[in-house]
């Protein structure tokens, strides 16, 4: 089981001004930042980041979303991060996002839903190979 998760903070979280909010609850859940950036997507990085959902009905809407603002990305670290992280944001649709988790807090729908998480060891490694190089963690 690998340490480490990927995130990113979305372009409806941070034009809402929640960033400071959303990465105070992921530290104070024993998360540890050990990359992070503020960063744009082009439509042309947001259609390969997601590319595992180009098949599905709403990855155009998707793809939009994702570049229309800024967002942060970071990996983190913490044991059994990628279960831990899923855990501490809720359900991809914050309808049915558990009390007290991020999504339910600061999410609007299932598309604009506040934040990222992993889904697996593998994609984290992927997903934060995306962001980062080797000299930007440590
Ligand atoms: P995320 O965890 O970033 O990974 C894929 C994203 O697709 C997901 O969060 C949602 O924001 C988005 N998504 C999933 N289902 C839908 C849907 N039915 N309509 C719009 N966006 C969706």
């Amino acid at each position: 089981m690998s340490n480490t998760t990927f995130t990113m903070i979305k372009p409806d979280a941070t034009a809402k001004g929640y960033t400071g909010a959303i990465l105070d609850q992921i530290i104070k859940a024993g998360f540890t930042i050990k990359a992070m950036k503020w960063t744009k997507l082009t439509k042309e990085q947001a259609g390969a980041f997601y590319e595992v959902h180009k098949e599905r009905p709403f990855y155009g809407e998707l793809v939009d979303f994702m570049s229309s603002g800024q967002i942060v990305a970071a990996i983190l670290e913490k044991d059994n991060a990628v279960a831990d992280f899923r855990t501490l944001i809720g359900s991809t649709n914050p309808a049915e996002a558990a009390e007290g988790t991020i999504r339910k807090q600061f999410a609007a729908s299932i598309g604009e839903n506040a934040v990222h998480g992993s889904d697996s060891d593998e994609n984290a490694q992927i997903e934060g190979n995306f962001f980062f190089s080797r000299l930007e963690r440590f």
